[in-house]
């Protein structure tokens, strides 16, 4: 059974209206099946990731255009291969200008022939081996991990977690070193990179396997970085979104993305971030001025409506004969998830001295089983990093690809 779901072509569509459903859905009869998502953005990629299908409708119907014109753009950067075509009626030549601009050459009139579409799908329709092969399956995941203050061990924490990632489940690791003092992280991994995220925005089209494993800088135990640019300047040359769309988009080549967040001095770049990511951390220490800032830093994120239960403290250089308790700490900034590593200034230091990443190096030590726990506690153990595969995403969203199209023609 399960095999046979696997070659099945899938058409996705982004519209709400059922008449304009009920026409596709006829007009291709036996080409596919045609799955509607028109949910949010997000949802809308994620569905592509998920089912792959060969091609993509976007409707540009009345008031429904300008949202498929910024679908459209962000589909094209996120997947390059894919045909998009538009469905629309002639009669609104505005909402066709904007298909065009956000470069869908490919249309559908809704009052045609349905032998028209029928065609236009023939004709530009991927076939699922090639689906498969033009997109790798992976769909790693992002750990944010922001700084309460200055100096507080954010770096020291996103360096050994991608290092412990990379170790434990010999996945691929990306650690972005948007961090400041620029390019901190890239020091302690003892890495010069040269590529860095504002090339990386601009270079977005052109990722692919090989892209990725040329253009990045590696570490000694194969994690690869992208740091700011030495002029942080340059980073005005890009907006939010299209940092968002790299993001996306790398998931598809590591199986987690760890970012140095920490001295980030953009809020509103940051807020988004932390909106991307599948997990988020605030470093603090025990410190009462850390305990502050911490609880300021959620201030600021909560009035860029950035509000998130699964927000974890990480209080570093902890020491319990402080007597402050983590708990307490977590209380006084209002998170529910903390955690703790170690005070371990020597073992770090000698590390960084060295050369190398302290979970490298010495994986016993207290700072890196702390770490280690907390990777565990992402549900990032040992040889689970890259799990799901598309075959365990399939079964997982398959009763729902199959009603949509199913629903819409028992309701004939
Ligand atoms: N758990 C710890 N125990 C002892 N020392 C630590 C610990 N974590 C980090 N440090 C040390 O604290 C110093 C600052 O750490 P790090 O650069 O990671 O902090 P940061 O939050 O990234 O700082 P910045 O604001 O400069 O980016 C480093 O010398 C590091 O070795
Ligand atoms: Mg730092």
């Amino acid at each position: 059974m399960m095999q046979r779901d696997v070659e099945i072509d899938y058409l996705l569509m982004n519209t709400r209206r059922d008449d304009v459903r009920q026409w596709l859905g006829d007009a291709l009869t036996g080409l596919g099946a045609l799955v509607s998502e028109d949910g949010s953005h997000e949802a809308f990629v994620e569905q592509i990731s998920t089912i792959r299908p060969g091609l993509v409708f976007l409707d540009f119907s009345g008031a429904q255009a300008k949202v498929s014109g910024r679908l459209a753009e962000h589909v094209v950067r996120l997947f390059p291969t894919l045909p998009l075509v538009a469905v629309g009626n002639p009669s609104e030549p505005e909402a066709m200008l904007v298909a065009l601009r956000a470069g869908v050459r490919d249309f559908i009139d809704l009052r045609g022939n349905p032998a028209d579409a029928t065609a236009v799908v023939k004709r530009l329709m991927l076939p699922r081996s090639q689906v498969k092969a033009a997109e790798p399956t992976r769909r790693g995941g992002i750990v944010a991990v922001l700084g309460a203050r200055a100096g507080v061990g954010a770096t020291t924490l996103a360096v050994n977690l991608a290092a412990a990632a990379r170790r434990g489940a010999a996945a691929e690791v990306l650690l972005l070193d948007l961090g400041l003092p620029v390019r901190d992280a890239a020091l302690y991994c003892n890495v010069s990179p040269q590529f860095h995220f504002v090339e990386a925005v601009r270079n977005l089209r052109r990722f692919d396997q090989v892209f990725v494993r040329t253009a990045l800088a590696h570490q000694v135990n194969g994690v690869a970085l992208l740091p700011l640019p030495e002029t942080l300047g340059e980073l005005r040359d890009i907006s939010y979104s299209e940092a968002l769309a790299l993001l996306e988009r790398l998931r598809a080549f590591f199986d987690l993305q760890v970012i140095d967040l920490g001295g980030f001095t953009n809020i509103d770049f940051m807020a988004q971030i932390v909106n991307a990511a599948d997990h988020v951390m605030v470093v603090a220490e025990q410190s009462l001025g850390a305990i502050v800032s911490a609880a300021e830093l959620l201030q600021e994120l909560k009035k860029r409506e950035i509000e998130r239960d699964d927000l974890r403290l990480v209080v570093s250089r902890f020491d319990a004969r402080l007597g402050v308790d983590a708990a307490q700490i977590a209380d006084r900034v209002g998170v529910q998830a903390v955690e703790t590593l170690p005070e371990r200034r020597e073992a770090l230091l000698l590390a960084t001295n060295r050369g190398v990443v302290l979970a490298d190096d010495l994986p016993n030590d207290p700072y890196v089983r702390a770490v280690d726990a907390l990777m565990e506690r992402l549900g990032y153990h040992a040889g689970q990093a890259a799990e799901r595969g598309l075959l365990a995403r399939m079964k997982e969203k398959l009763p729902d690809a199959w009603r949509a199209p199913r629903g819409k023609r028992a309701g004939n």
